[in-house]
């Protein structure tokens, strides 16, 4: 059967579908496109293939066949490879730099790791208490920024041992700018034809500056670690420079190591910035929610200070959690490729070398999964629902196979933190009560002037 496909632009037919995308959001169109032609449609995106867009867990389902579909690095990582080298995201899976990340990082990122990087979350979640607690409850807070602090500092302090200090300045680190430009610039190079892209050589010098001014910094944080070994520090920096993979034998390599501070950054610090966004606006919007989840908080935690085992008990802080990433996810798009012809939900042809992409705000909100409330925020689905009997790939946040998200624990914990230190010491509220979430972003997305306001919370002092 032919995959539906909406009609080409009356006067720009020969560019495709490109100009029928919305420049500043375009996933809004994709939205929009799966609203009229669900489960599946695609668009002549100037590809040797039309790109197949699909909306339901069940075609979403056979993407994570890793027989037929596979994660290629595609246009996109190669036009960001000047930033995150063969890093973990820009790597191929049959890499030999992969494979030896991979071996070395997933167990330092799993629950002993990240057991020891509490503290640190913790120290920077306090800052961040700590800023808004001085605020009072007259200042407005432009959620996004101090988030992207949080998220930044975290891993720089985790992930190897650097302090960005955020916190401590009005403007973001120039490392956070060098990054977002060159990622941004990296992006638009991706989407622009290559002849096209020859005419933006003054951007382009701008996107080397960048990369330049980052290597440098990454090269003295790894030069600092060598020259001033810290054999207890409990970051990952001491696991890239100095595991040795045991299939190989061999070390990272410094090299390699600068790729991954780019790349960790890259991958961590707006999706989670954005989820946390996103779960204080689900939370403000539903007052019922907030009051329940501060109640959990008061109960496990009280007024004592937060602990690594008291993270585990906050059951409906998680589900919350769970449910904003099944709402809204921070990306947009899982994109995978088929390995062969293949056929998809048993009548739709789809060529070897295509590119599938499921879209998350509709495959999450799957109403033969979640029901005729598919689309509204309630987390006690989360509380209720059996992970293991749940149709397979109905809630997949963060990827699945091979190349799933390396740090999901860590995200997941550093969310956890935030969550429990805000609401045990603040009452939380939109700015404006009428306030409905705008979003903007390429490839990922992010709110718009959400800002809220706190107020510390009676005999919280
Ligand atoms: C990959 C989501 C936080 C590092 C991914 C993928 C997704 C994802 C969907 C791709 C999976 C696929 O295509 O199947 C998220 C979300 C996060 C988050 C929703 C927060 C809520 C983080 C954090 C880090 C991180 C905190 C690092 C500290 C990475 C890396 C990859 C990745 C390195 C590439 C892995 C590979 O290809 O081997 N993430 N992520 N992510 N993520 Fe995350």
């Amino acid at each position: 059967l032919k995959i539906p496909a909406p009609p080409h632009h009356r006067y720009f037919g020969l560019m495709g579908h490109l100009p029928d995308l919305d420049p500043t959001l375009p996933v809004r169109s994709y939205w929009q496109f799966m609203d009229t032609y669900a489960p599946i449609y695609q668009l002549d995106l100037g590809m040797t293939y039309p790109r197949v867009f699909v909306g339901s867990r069940e075609l979403v389902n056979e993407m994570a066949d890793d027989d037929r579909f596979t994660k290629l690095t595609h246009r996109l990582h190669q036009h960001m490879r000047p930033v995150f080298g063969d890093g973990l995201f820009s790597a191929e899976s049959t890499s030999k730099a992969w494979g030896k990340a991979h071996r070395l990082l997933v167990p330092a990122f799993g629950p002993i790791g990240l057991s020891k990087m509490f503290d640190d979350m913790q120290d920077l979640s306090g800052q961040l208490v700590l800023k808004w607690d001085r605020f009072g409850p007259d200042v407005e807070i432009e959620c996004i920024k101090d988030m992207s602090s949080l998220t930044f500092d975290t891993i720089g302090l985790c992930a190897f041992g650097y302090r960005f200090n955020e916190f401590y300045s009005d403007e973001p680190h120039p490392f956070n700018k060098q990054l977002n430009e060159a990622i941004v610039e990296s992006g638009r190079r991706a989407n622009r034809p290559d002849l096209l892209n020859q005419l933006y050589y003054r951007e382009e010098q701008h996107r080397q500056e960048n990369i330049a001014k980052m290597r440098a910094l990454c090269r003295k944080i790894i030069q600092d670690r060598i020259d001033h070994p810290k054999p207890d520090a409990k970051d990952l920096l001491n696991v890239m420079l100095n595991g040795v993979d045991r299939e190989t034998d061999e070390k990272l390599g410094v090299e390699n190591v600068i790729y991954q501070i780019p790349t960790l950054l890259g991958g961590g610090y707006e999706t989670t910035t954005s989820t946390l966004c996103f779960i204080y606006y689900f939370l403000c919007n539903n007052p019922k929610t907030l009051l329940k989840a501060q109640q959990e908080v008061d109960q496990i935690v009280g007024d004592k200070v937060l602990t690594y085992d008291m993270l585990r008990k906050l059951k409906y802080l998680d589900a919350c959690m769970k449910e904003a990433l099944r709402m809204q996810h921070p990306v947009s798009l899982l994109t995978r490729f088929a390995t062969k012809d293949t056929v998809l939900g048993g009548k739709y042809f789809i060529r070897k070398g295509q590119m599938v992409s499921g879209i998350w705000r509709h495959f999450h909100r799957d109403p033969k999964v979640w029901g005729e409330d598919a689309d509204e925020f309630r987390p006690e689905r989360m509380l209720d629902v059996n992970f293991q009997t749940l149709p397979p790939n109905s809630w997949k946040p963060f990827g699945d196979g091979l190349r799933a998200c390396i740090g999901r624990g860590f995200a997941e914990q550093e969310i956890l933190i935030n969550m429990a230190m805000v609401l045990q010491r603040f009452d939380i509220e939109k700015v404006d009560p009428d306030y409905q979430l705008q979003l903007k972003g390429q490839m990922g997305v992010k709110p718009v002037d959400f800002k809220i306001r706190v107020r510390r919370r009676p005999g919280r002092g």
